[in-house]
């Protein structure tokens, strides 16, 4: 006897009828198999309740006494027991229904129950969704966890975020292809994961950080359009919004310019919000250059559901007597600040705590006015003459009640610190509605930023990003002047994908790694198959990948890209789970030739 077939009753083979979450009103009169989980048990004296659960849902089953020998049986049942259910859909008594339930009208009256597997009591809450259990005591029972109606329903999300995209650029006459995992180090700015070659000793494959340099050899092999949601391997700390290994939706296209790729991309995403979460996204999306963003809102990433908005005052703090502003103004350095709407009475604990977050960042302090009926009130007031007041006053569209503040330092820590201000103080005023989704392009990327720790110039995107056609002459002159044919996406302040026209001119790519101080011979090293493959007839090109991790987290609302991700890593980058990594047998070392050599505890 096949187990929960119940062949044994009625002498035919009965299998599986209905999802439990999916019996309904349509279905009443009718006799259905069920199978799935007990999510509850509710002893009503007589009659007894089970909520049985499967991937679609919750619906209640009734057992009568009368039913003698299925009663009976039910008694041992305890949650996450593995049921077989037979039974007739009814429709329940008035006043019994429940709204909150999609199986709410209905109940399945059982004539036949079997259980298939039964459960240790689990270590955790699976019926009860808002129980505080430890992220620790989740991820080392996975399974358990992913039972959970929000994780099913967040994965559930996830799979069809990857099925609209691969619809989508199925349609646009992409191409899915693969690219290896086991390769050479390709760049993003992280560590390399590195997997050791047993029939090559000493030396290694590098996982992908992104399948960049593959995809831009197939432009040039004349696979114009191609896609892949691929996974990607990054050695790096780990934050909320961060994974070792995440999966990437790449593509690259040849003969097109930014604009092409941009206008694609935003209706890509505006039909996976549409169907996702049925909100028509306003096409197209704005797009901010990287300098009006970082001057506006500190940041190149800026969540714009907000206003908060930074502006610049070193002309009136060079008109006013206070020091600390002139001296900075005196070296280079900037004065903004931002309008804290409403905050003027803050206590001086909270504006101090708020001086200690702007340290946090880099600030060495920060300078702050209370505006009043009668002026401002602060203890740097008597150094700016009243018309300065008043001109700070209407700089800032201050009103009675608002609570200014500044920051004098070197453009970065300006914008860093306001930056991380403005998102402290929207938290704060509670300016950040959920359900809202402001997504929008960044764009003009400066090509490379100089790196203090290591003394050359590093890109800010990778090294294959092309420069603007008009700056081409400040490669020489001016270097860090020169802007970037990047562009980033940016949902709610988190970047969820970005790309560039890449450079297809082999001297050009060359030149580049010079100025990022890659020597010729590093360079045809590391990278001599791109430069020569760019010599064969390279197509001007250009792409995007977008994190899929990170826009299911937002789209579902969720804090942590670990919610969204069946397997993920703790933030050590282990898997409680499986224990992985995990020390390995010596003898398996020797095969690949690699003996260890730790620092002893
Ligand atoms: P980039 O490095 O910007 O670009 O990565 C693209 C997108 O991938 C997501 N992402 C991550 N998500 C989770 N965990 C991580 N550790 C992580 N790192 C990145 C982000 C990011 O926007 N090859 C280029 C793309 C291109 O130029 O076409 C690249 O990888 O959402
Ligand atoms: P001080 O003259 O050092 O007592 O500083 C007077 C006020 O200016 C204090 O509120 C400091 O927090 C603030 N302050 C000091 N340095 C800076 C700075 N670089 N930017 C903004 N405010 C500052």
């Amino acid at each position: 006897m096949f187990q929960g077939d119940f062949s044994w009753i009625s002498g035919e083979t009965l299998k599986r009828t209905h999802y439990c979450g999916q019996v309904g009103k349509k279905d009443i009169g009718q006799k259905v198999v069920l199978m799935g989980w007990i999510h509850r048990r509710r002893d009503h004296g007589g009659l007894i309740f089970i909520d049985l659960r499967d991937r679609e849902g919750v619906v209640q089953v009734v057992i009568d006494p009368k039913e003698k020998g299925v009663h009976e049986r039910s008694k041992e049942l305890r949650n996450e027991f593995v049921m077989a259910i037979m039974g007739e859909v009814v429709a329940r008594p008035g006043g019994t229904e429940n709204p909150h339930l999609a199986t709410g009208a209905v109940e399945v009256h059982a004539t036949e129950i079997e259980v298939l597997n039964s459960s240790k009591t689990p270590p955790f809450s699976i019926e009860k969704e808002n129980e505080t259990t430890s992220e620790i005591v989740r991820l080392q029972h996975r399974y358990l966890d992913l039972r959970r109606t929000e994780m099913q329903e967040n994965l559930k999300t996830r799979h069809r975020i990857s099925r609209i995209t691969r619809n989508f650029l199925d349609e646009q006459g992409f191409l899915d292809i693969e690219t290896p995992f086991l390769t050479k180090s390709t760049p993003e700015g992280a560590r390399d994961f590195l997997v050791p070659s047993r029939l090559n000793p000493g030396s290694f494959f590098a996982l992908p950080q992104s399948p960049q340099l593959f995809k831009q050899i197939l432009m040039v092999s004349g696979f114009d359009r191609y896609y892949q949601i691929v996974k990607c391997f990054r050695d790096e700390d780990l934050r909320s919004d961060r994974q070792p290994e995440f999966t990437q939706i790449d593509l690259e296209m040849s003969f097109i310019e930014r604009e092409d790729i941009m206008a694609l991309m935003e209706r890509m995403i505006a039909k996976i919000v549409k169907e996702v979460k049925a909100i028509d996204l306003p096409l197209p999306f704005p797009r901010l250059p990287y300098q009006e963003a970082m001057d506006r809102f500190g940041s190149d990433k800026p969540d714009t559901r907000f206003g908060l908005e930074l502006k610049e005052i070193s002309s009136i703090a060079l008109a006013s007597d206070f020091k600390v502003f002139k001296d900075v103004l005196g070296k280079k350095g900037e004065v903004r600040g931002l309008n804290a709407k409403g905050l003027a009475g803050m206590s001086r604990k909270e504006i101090d705590d708020l001086t200690e977050e702007a340290k946090v960042h880099g600030a060495k302090g920060m300078a702050w006015m209370k505006v009043t009926e009668k002026g401002v009130e602060s203890p740097i007031a008597k150094f700016f003459a009243e018309p300065l007041q008043a001109e700070l006053i209407k700089r800032f569209e201050g009103q009675p009640g608002d609570f200014l503040l500044f920051i004098a330092d070197s453009p970065p820590v300006v914008y860093k610190t306001l930056g991380a201000l403005r998102l402290s103080i929207a938290h704060r005023l509670n300016l950040i509605k959920p359900d809202i989704y402001h997504f929008l392009w960044v764009t003009d990327f400066p090509l490379l930023e100089f790196d203090p720790a290591e003394k050359r110039y590093v890109a800010i995107h990778h090294p294959f990003t092309a420069p603007m056609d008009e700056d081409l002459p400040l490669l020489e002159s001016d270097p860090l002047k020169a802007r970037a044919k990047a562009y980033d996406m940016v949902l709610n302040g988190t970047e969820v994908g970005g790309g560039s026209i890449r450079i297809h001119r082999s001297e050009l790519q060359q030149k580049i790694f010079s100025l990022l101080g890659i020597s010729p011979e590093e360079a045809s090293k590391k990278f001599g198959f791109l430069l020569e493959a760019l010599q064969y007839g390279a197509p001007p090109h250009g792409g995007i990948a977008f994190g899929l991790d990170r826009l299911t987290m937002l789209l579902t609302g969720m804090s942590s890209i670990r919610d969204v991700i069946a397997f993920p890593k703790t933030q050590k980058g282990s898997c409680l789970m499986t224990d992985a990594p995990s020390p390995v047998d010596p003898k398996q070392l020797g095969e690949i030739g690699i003996k260890l050599n730790l620092p002893s505890a």
